[in-house]
């Protein structure tokens, strides 16, 4: 697979180029998150893992101050070119933007570019999916800008950076998950982190015979126009009524016990749902990376089913899409969880499959989705892999 996307890429950068002089090759990976879902911007914990799967991209330093991109998954677009002395934030309509963002990023913390750049990507991650290709894109972009220019940036700060360009550029509130299971992704590991201080733990992951199945609803939708911000600030709402009776700094401070004590402060019953998911979902993932280290996968996927279930009806980001192919999966045997993953509102779910099951599961989730929602679904059995890298000097 990786030998025959860096041929690609290089064929098709000769093509839309010249000529490959002077490139360097580059792997960021898409992520998947096993639990704590809505939960990085309240303080709390999530459970990602990087894939085997994410964008290839081919680059160059320029002479100019011009900066030339292509996709490849956006061939309809052909050459899209710009300057470095062109960057507006919330000024880009189409894919450049995510480059564009980090370019701008690094600048704004004194890493300006002293030249242009040619960037040529491929991504073999389904696009507006919920496996984060455009995080993706921004953490494979600042591995290009330290490689190529030599900056001294850890990949925690490419992480930050990618989540700074995407809320100040792309001007997209999302918070740190995303960008930092990309950027710190490791083999056979999901990582829990804390988002309240950024500690993490890599909590190696063997799913004794079975397998992480993505099902993707093909329903597009990027953060921009979803509930996302609308979200967040519910969030932030209940958090300042909240504030009003008890010593907090965020909802993942609160224990369920806390949270039923105070949650008559939030005076609203929406917003009290709401920050019930925030809290509750924190604890899940608590309970569920416990339970996977103590080899309890049923239990596992139980908390799995639970997440689906607070993320349907208390935080409300599911959609008929999201809820059919996880109740299809639940009715499958061999199905240990099935929630829905990322933000929500379209895009994939995550099931942890007995490996003798996943034909079935395929077919059974497959064709009822068809039947219910008109259209097909894709399915991907993936593997975990590490963080971004650079291919071939
Ligand atoms: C998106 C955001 C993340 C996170 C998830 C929901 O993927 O980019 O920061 O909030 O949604 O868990």
């Amino acid at each position: 697979m990786q030998e025959v996307m860096k041929e690609e890429v290089l064929r098709k950068f000769r093509q839309v180029f010249g000529d490959t002089e002077g490139v360097r090759l580059y792997f960021a990976p898409g992520r998947v998150n096993l639990i704590g879902e809505h939960t990085d911007y309240n303080g709390g914990h999530v459970f990602p893992c990087a894939l085997t799967i994410g964008t290839y991209g081919v680059a160059r330093k320029r002479q100019d101050r011009k900066l030339c991109f292509y996709s490849m998954n956006f061939d309809q677009l052909g050459l899209i070119e710009s300057s470095l002395d062109e960057l507006t934030p919330g000024g880009d309509q189409d894919w450049t933007a995510y480059p564009k963002g980090v370019i701008w990023a690094f600048a704004q913390r004194g890493m300006e570019l002293p030249c242009g750049l040619d960037l040529l990507l491929n991504g073999n991650i389904p696009n507006g999916s919920g496996l984060s290709s455009s995080a993706s894109v921004e953490v494979l972009t600042g591995t290009v800008l330290r490689d190529l220019f030599g900056f001294e940036v850890s990949n925690q700060d490419l992480a930050l950076i990618g989540q700074f360009s995407e809320n100040k550029y792309n001007l997209v509130n999302c918070g740190i998950m995303d960008q930092f299971a990309i950027a710190m992704g490791k083999k056979d590991s999901a990582i829990f982190l804390d988002t309240a201080d950024l500690s993490y733990e890599y909590a190696p992951i063997s799913l004794q015979g079975a397998k992480i199945v993505i099902s993707c609803s093909n329903k597009k939708r990027g953060l921009g126009d979803s509930k996302y911000n609308e979200r967040r600030s519910e969030c932030e709402t209940a958090l300042a009524e909240l504030q009003k009776v008890v010593d907090i700094r965020s909802l993942g401070e609160l224990t369920e016990e806390a949270f039923e004590t105070y949650k008559g402060a939030i005076r609203d019953e929406v917003r009290q749902r709401r920050a019930k998911h925030a809290v509750y979902e924190n604890q899940r993932t608590i309970q569920a990376v416990a339970a996977l280290r103590a080899g309890d996968l049923a239990e596992f996927g139980r908390l799995m089913n639970a997440s689906h279930v607070s993320l349907r009806d208390d935080y409300e980001v599911t959609g008929k899409e999201l809820d059919t192919l996880v109740e299809e999966a639940w009715k499958v045997p061999g199905v240990i969880g099935s929630r829905m993953t990322g933000a929500g509102f379209g895009g994939c779910s995550v099931s942890i499959v007995e490996d003798g099951a996943v034909d079935d599961f395929i077919r059974r989730v497959g064709e009822a989705y068809q039947e219910k929602i008109g259209y097909a679904a894709d399915f991907y059995v993936v593997e975990i892999g590490d963080g971004p890298v650079v291919l071939q000097a």
